[in-house]
């Protein structure tokens, strides 16, 4: 009989993975504790931006029209429990407010839910990024609280996807890991994953805790290459080199490559910032700290990002913010996303604001997200609102939409046509020809 599948979390991992299992042809329960969520999920409507993920929700959720009906919503743990063979936990992992380390709450809540209403054999899969060792510990604590005792077994299979590109990064993913402890629980997750084993993606197969260290180490690796740029950008502004060459130019040395050496604000987030903060934590509780002291750097390079942007701004507008007004093109972390977590744009923004300019925001998606958690900055509904009026006009989430501007209307609204390009991103001949002075980070002045 085909497996039934829950997935528990429906946020943007969660909401994403649960419409491809529907797609890969299983019947999905999700399950969130959030009423309006999972009111809008079932209406088909997705309660954040991710591109082709309405599509996809549409195609499967029950009761929308011409949709398969594999999909269904619900908040009721007891309803999950009775439903699915296999239950995904997808809920947040963020950092505990005031420490390093990784606010486990959220899982251990959906797992002490979960257990007791598993009553015939299942597989629990842990999709959040944890710290190494907790797969061990919930494996344990299932056991104890769910009546099918060891029937109800738990596997580790973190989750790659890019915000952006989750739906096809689902759908294909580039590796599948799976940590298991038994080889029933890998011939489940191989039937669950037959499709995209079939069209050829890896299949990796560990214990817990490589499996739980595959995620944080990957996301390590991604911030230290971001980084490493970074700190290439600051040596290149002391000693008058341009970054982007030198990215380009290093990048075609397949052993480095040129993904990810892309200059510029840095790093933000709901993964990297916390994932590499929660990595040194746990490393430090098994006394193996030293092994991560340089991703303390990573993170120390990274955050000076933000503070230089600022420092830039300020230089360009002649030296104070008071009195001058700044656009700000971009507020969520990445383009292609709505998500302002931790986002270097909105927050080089709540700092210049600080200061005392005043600033006006302008993002394609996340508008509706930053004025939640920057409600005292001034949004407008386009880019060409946003620069009216500006002293200097910051670009700091490279969207599409920003590099398609043009800079000869641009410059009709703006006070003074100067342009600073946090993600060196834009093309400077094109805005200087304009008559644009084009500042970026790590670049000459002109
Ligand atoms: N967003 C990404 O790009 C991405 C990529 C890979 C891994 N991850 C990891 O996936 C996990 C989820 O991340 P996210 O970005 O989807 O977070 P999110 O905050 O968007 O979603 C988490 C969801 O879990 C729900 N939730 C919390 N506690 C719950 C409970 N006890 N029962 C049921 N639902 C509960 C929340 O209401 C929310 O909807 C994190 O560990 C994250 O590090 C995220």
């Amino acid at each position: 009989m085909a497996l039934k599948i829950t997935v528990i979390g429906t946020g943007y991992l969660g909401a994403t993975h649960a419409a491809a299992m529907a797609e890969l042809g299983f019947e999905v329960l999700g399950l969130d504790i959030v009423p309006e969520k999972i009111a809008m999920l079932s209406e088909g409507r997705v309660p954040m931006y991710e591109p082709g993920l309405e599509d996809l929700l549409k195609r499967h959720v029950a009761g929308a029209p011409g949709a398969t009906g594999r999909l269904r919503f619900t908040s009721s743990y007891e309803e999950a429990g009775q439903f699915g063979d296999v239950h995904f936990i997808c809920v947040n992992t963020p950092q505990k407010h005031g420490e390093y380390a990784c606010d486990m709450r959220y899982v251990d809540n959906a797992v002490e839910s979960l257990a007791p209403h598993l009553h015939r054999p299942a597989l629990v899969v842990g999709k959040s990024t944890v710290p190494v060792g907790s797969a061990d510990r919930l494996a344990a604590r299932l056991a104890e609280l769910a009546p099918a005792g060891a029937d109800a077994e738990l596997a580790w299979n973190p989750e790659f996807l890019r915000e952006g590109f989750a739906v096809e990064d689902t759908l294909h993913p580039d590796r599948i890991v799976v940590g298991v402890t038994s080889d029933r629980s890998e011939k489940v997750l191989r039937d669950v994953y037959a499709t995209p084993i079939a069209e050829g993606s890896p299949f990796v197969v560990t214990d817990f805790p490589t499996a739980e260290l595959v995620k944080t180490s990957a996301n390590s690796f991604l911030a230290t290459k971001i980084s490493f740029i970074n700190a290439m950008a600051e040596v290149c502004e002391a000693a008058g080199g341009d970054v982007v060459k030198l990215a380009e130019a290093i990048g075609y040395d397949e052993r480095i490559g040129k993904k990810f050496l892309r200059a510029g604000i840095g790093f933000g987030g709901g993964c990297l910032p916390k994932d590499i903060r929660a990595f040194m934590a746990r490393a430090g509780e098994l006394g193996a700290d030293q092994a991560l002291t340089f991703l303390r750097e990573v993170d120390s390079i990274n955050m000076r990002r933000r503070g230089h942007m600022v420092e830039l701004a300020r230089e360009a507008v002649g030296g104070g913010f008071l009195g001058k007004r700044v656009a700000v093109l971009g507020a969520t972390f990445k383009p292609d996303s709505d998500d302002v977590r931790d986002s270097p744009a909105l927050n080089v923004a709540g700092q210049i604001q600080l200061q005392g300019a005043q600033v006006t925001v302008f993002d394609p998606k996340g508008m509706d997200n930053a004025r939640a958690l920057f409600p005292t900055l001034a949004y407008a509904p386009s880019a060409l609102e946003a620069v009216r009026g500006a002293h200097a006009v910051l670009h700091l989430t490279e969207w599409r939409e920003f590099r398609e501007l043009d800079p000869v209307g641009l410059g009709e609204m703006v006070a003074e046509r100067r342009i600073l390009d946090g993600r060196n991103a834009l093309d400077p001949d094109y805005w200087r020809d304009a008559g644009w002075t084009y500042r970026a980070l790590g670049r000459p002045m002109a």
